[in-house]
């Protein structure tokens, strides 16, 4: 009863965001969205999560519906046509969890990322960081540097598919050490001031650093591939393109990592987090360019990560709580009881012993 209504809060919250026409002739940007509304939470519910690209088992938590409009320009005539993108987060304690669920065509190009959909995170790092520009530091790109741009900093995750195998793990690698790269998959982990001034984790305009690493990984699926046993590269493109159904993709990160440059976002339990999810998509068989990227909004939106303690939104805690207060009332009726049975054995004995009392006395106790 209680996850139903969970599921109504959502649906009443998803329903309340309506992303609001902010269309700007002028060339001026602006964001009129009523969506900060939107709360993006991400409960604690440990060990259920795998990171293979497939859905099954995020079924019980509850997911955030966006529709997808474009980043520079985001009026609503131009969304997204296959369909909107939900979003669900879920954190074990130690790490955080992500799914992107989009609907879309089955389009998958071997080794050309732009004819392949790819995707995005951006978190806010610096408490000056914007989501419009990307952190929003005015600095051109041959002047920003850590100090220019000081509290500019945004976290950023790219997932292109060109060279992913369906259902297999990328991102940070034993290989690929001292950076944000990913050899294997293009899961990247990079972080940036402005669209201009965005680098790989490790990397800056003075340099390599070799102290940073890729703290990302993730997999991604379409629902039109068969399951079996594991795809390998020789079996690309895997299904047939134009194939209707829904893409899945998957991510997890530590809650913290060892970053000591401003280079990536820092979760903690209990607090809020400013978070955005972007989406590429090869439209008309035509590859995607770098700007041509839809949004879930046109400012940050707030994630939530809810503690294990008993007093968060989640319907996991909640049912904590509820079977708690429940054992409790259950074990004070049984005190009770047992209270109650002592005492009239007590009442009975002493007035068993005291045969000069009127047996009537026992009332007023
Ligand atoms: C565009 O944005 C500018 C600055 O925010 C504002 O002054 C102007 O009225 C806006 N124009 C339209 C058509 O919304
Ligand atoms: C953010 O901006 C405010 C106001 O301009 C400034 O006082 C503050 O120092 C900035 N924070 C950082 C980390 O640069
Ligand atoms: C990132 O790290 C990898 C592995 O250590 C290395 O091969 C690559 O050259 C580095 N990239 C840059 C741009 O330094
Ligand atoms: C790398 O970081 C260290 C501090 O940990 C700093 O002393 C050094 O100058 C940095 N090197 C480069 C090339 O950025
Ligand atoms: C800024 O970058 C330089 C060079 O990479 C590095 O030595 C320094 O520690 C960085 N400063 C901060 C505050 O990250």
């Amino acid at each position: 009863m209680f996850k139903t209504l969970f599921v109504l809060l959502v649906l009443v919250h998803t329903l309340s965001f309506v992303l609001v026409n902010s269309h700007n002739e002028s060339g001026e940007w602006s964001c009129e969205s009523s969506n900060s509304a939107t709360q993006i939470v991400a409960e604690f519910l440990p060990g259920i999560i795998t990171l293979d690209g497939h859905p099954d088992d995020w079924q019980q938590i509850a997911g955030f519906e966006f529709s997808l409009l474009p980043a520079l320009d985001p009026h609503e005539d131009d969304a997204y046509k296959g369909g909107k993108m939900n979003v669900k987060a879920v954190h074990d304690g130690k790490d955080v969890f992500f799914l992107l669920q989009v609907d879309g065509e089955y389009a998958y190009s071997k080794g050309n990322n732009n004819k392949c959909p790819s995707v995005a995170l951006m978190f806010q790092i610096g408490e000056n960081a914007t989501y419009h520009n990307m952190g929003g530091c005015k600095e051109s790109p041959d002047s920003c540097t850590n100090k220019t741009c000081r509290g500019h900093e945004v976290d950023i995750m790219h997932f292109s598919l060109g060279t992913a195998i369906p259902g297999r793990l990328y991102g940070g690698n034993l290989v690929d050490v001292g950076n944000g790269s990913d050899r294997f998959g293009h899961l990247v982990d990079v972080y940036s001031w402005s669209p201009h001034c965005r680098y790989l984790d490790g990397l800056g305009p003075s340099g390599a650093n070799n102290t940073a690493q890729n703290d990302w990984k993730g997999a991604w699926w379409h629902s039109s591939l068969s399951v079996h046993s594991g795809f390998v590269d020789e079996d690309s493109p895997y299904a047939s393109n134009g194939k209707k159904g829904t893409y899945y993709f998957e991510f997890s990160r530590p809650l913290r990592t060892m970053d000591r440059f401003q280079q990536d976002a820092q979760f903690k339990i209990g607090d809020t987090s400013k978070f955005s999810a972007a989406f590429w998509y090869p439209v008309d068989d035509k590859p995607w360019h770098g700007s041509g990227h839809y949004t879930v909004s046109c400012d940050w939106l707030p994630l939530d990560f809810i503690g294990g303690g008993g007093s968060g939104l989640a319907a996991n805690s909640r049912r904590v709580v509820i079977s708690s207060s429940w054992d409790a009332a259950v074990a004070f009726s049984l005190l009770f009881s047992v209270v109650a049975f002592c005492l009239s054995v007590f009442v009975i004995y002493r007035a068993s012993m005291r045969k000069d009392v009127p047996y009537t006395e026992m009332n007023r106790l």
